[in-house]
């Protein structure tokens, strides 16, 4: 057998301790122990030449923010672990949300990045964490990342963004990136105006003004810039279940006709996906309005590269 003292690991794995003297263990300790100093005293926290490490918790699905996080990690030169789903994790053995969380942020990653449910208190844990959080999308209530690559995406396309009209359509109870784009757009100075079934307004009306349309034609009319938002069914109770698809579909859904009825002056059609294509957004509509949505994607990344670097810890 062949002794490593640094580590003791026979035969090249780390499973029984039954070969450990309390002579290795001191040896073992004192490693640990100047670790965590020079780890404290910034020493020592680039080991791979990457600046620092973030914890991914997605408790809830997601394909763009995670990946597009994971992406812009890259760019920032920051590298990333990730706990995704309950399979294989203590979740399946009864540990609370909170907890995990609680438990990784004690493992002194540079940022905790989170998505959840409403169910979880994200302001209470983020007031016990030493860590920050980084809401990557919680329940109905926060998707600020989005809302900022959607802002981007707007200036972008539009240039000035101050007295431009932006219209919501579609299931605005439901969705996390309008509670977030309420936050945002009315300090912009931008127009903000709903359109949707009354099965899905929002529970609480804002304080700012929003302009309530109840006819297609005159909302698409109105709006410089349409952001079309999921049927989220998986988010449905009560009156929201008794919603008929088809009734929805013929008075709210974006159609190639609406487009073209609008795109000489200009009109841009968002949506923060995943898309429901042939509910919210006509099938036939995809090859206008595709790669403009999927520039939000590619905004999505460079966004959030940007928002991780203010978090400034593996800033040398
Ligand atoms: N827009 C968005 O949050 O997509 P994902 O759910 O795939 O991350």
């Amino acid at each position: 057998m062949v002794r490593r003292l640094a580590l003791l690991i026979m035969n090249n794995h780390l499973i029984y301790l039954n070969h450990w003297s309390s002579d290795d263990f001191d040896k073992f300790y004192l490693k640990v122990i100047e670790k965590k100093s020079n780890f404290l005293l910034k020493k020592n926290d680039n080991p791979k030449g990457f600046k620092g490490q973030l914890a991914y918790l997605f408790f809830e699905p997601s394909t763009r923010t995670r990946m597009s996080f994971e992406r812009a990690a890259y760019l920032s030169g920051v590298s990333s672990i990730l706990l995704s789903g309950v399979a294989g994790t203590s979740l399946e053995k009864g540990e609370s949300i909170e907890d995990t969380i609680l438990n990784i942020q004690a493992m002194q990653p540079q940022a905790l990045v989170i998505r959840c449910s409403d169910e979880v208190d994200l302001i209470n844990l983020a007031n016990q964490s030493e860590v920050p959080i980084i809401c990557a999308g919680w329940g109905k209530k926060a998707h600020p990342t989005q809302a900022l690559l959607d802002l981007v995406t707007i200036k972008e396309a539009l240039g000035e963004i101050k007295n431009k009209n932006i219209l919501f359509i579609g299931d605005l109870a439901s969705s996390r990136v309008v509670s977030s784009h309420f936050e945002l757009l009315p300090r912009m100075g931008v127009n903000i105006g709903c359109l949707g079934p009354k099965e899905f307004s929002v529970a609480r009306p804002p304080a700012f003004k929003i302009n309530l349309f109840e006819d297609k034609n005159q909302a698409l009319g109105w709006a410089d810039l349409v952001i079309a938002l999921r049927v989220q069914k998986e988010r449905h109770s009560g009156r929201q279940n008794e919603l008929n698809l088809n009734e929805y579909i013929n008075q709210y859904q974006v159609t190639v006709n609406d487009y073209l009825k609008h795109q000489e002056r200009g009109l841009k059609i968002m949506h923060p996906g995943p898309i429901n294509w042939g509910v919210e957004l006509s099938t036939q509509l995809q090859p206008y309005v595709h790669s403009f949505i999927l520039n939000q994607v590619t905004n999505g990344v460079f966004t959030r590269s940007v928002i991780l670097d203010q978090f400034g810890g593996w800033q040398s």
